[in-house]
């Protein structure tokens, strides 16, 4: 039985090439140490199941796409949904995405990093865990290209607020957010994210914004 197979409808994928625990990773993440090639890597920061990694590796092929989930139950099912979508430009890391960012990413080599619904920690004394916090946020700065993109949705309006004043003291270079539009959803999987899909199912307010790195 492969190492990483998980039970129900997917229990026949060896998820070895598609999961990659954070102590297997190479020292630096590029593309070319993850896949072997030079197209564009973009990371999702907290991937949850793996619906935005599905879509957009499906998408947007000449990418490559790595997602960062700390929660191994759902970094093994979204590895499951690539694997089953035979995606070859997608992989998963369980663990936390915060030093990886902080130590092996090098400078100005991401085309994107998307951050969808982070958890709001609610409680005043527990909001330093939000990963969006000042560190995490001049990390992905610095890890973008010239021309990247970071993207953040929340339903959490104090968590938007308070990220978009973060944004502004830690990574003035990005300039002023961009307001993203939500697409019309054709099918019950065509959202960005899972929860994006239960904000809107239960008419929940989103804020989406996108930051360019000139
Ligand atoms: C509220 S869920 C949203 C999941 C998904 N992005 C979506 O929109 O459906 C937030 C996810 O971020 C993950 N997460 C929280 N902190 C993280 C960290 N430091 N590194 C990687 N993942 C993290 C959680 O385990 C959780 O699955």
């Amino acid at each position: 039985m492969p190492r990483h197979s998980i039970r129900s409808t997917v229990s026949k994928f060896d998820l070895t090439p598609i999961l990659r625990e954070p102590d297997a990773l190479p020292a630096e993440l590029t593309s070319q140490s993850l896949f072997g090639n030079d197209s564009p890597l973009e990371i999702e920061v907290g991937s949850g199941k793996g619906l935005f990694m599905q879509t957009v590796s499906g998408k947007q092929p000449e990418s490559n796409f790595l997602g960062i989930e700390i929660a191994r139950k759902y970094a093994v099912a979204a590895a499951a949904r690539l694997a089953r979508a035979e995606r070859t430009n997608a992989l998963m890391v369980p663990g936390n995405a915060e030093p990886l960012f902080a130590d092996r990413i090098p400078d100005g080599s991401l085309a994107a990093v998307h951050v969808y619904f982070p958890d709001p920690w609610w409680k005043s004394r527990h909001k330093s865990r939000r990963v969006l916090n000042e560190t995490f946020i001049a990390n992905a700065t610095r890890c973008l290209a010239s021309g990247g993109r970071f993207h953040f949705w929340t339903d959490v309006l104090d968590y938007f607020e308070s990220t978009i004043e973060t944004m502004a003291i830690v990574s003035p270079q990005l300039g002023p957010p961009i307001p993203e539009e939500a697409a019309a959803a054709e099918h019950d999987l065509d959202y960005r994210t899972h929860f994006e899909r239960r904000s809107r199912q239960h008419a929940i307010p989103v804020y989406r914004v996108c930051y360019h790195k000139p």
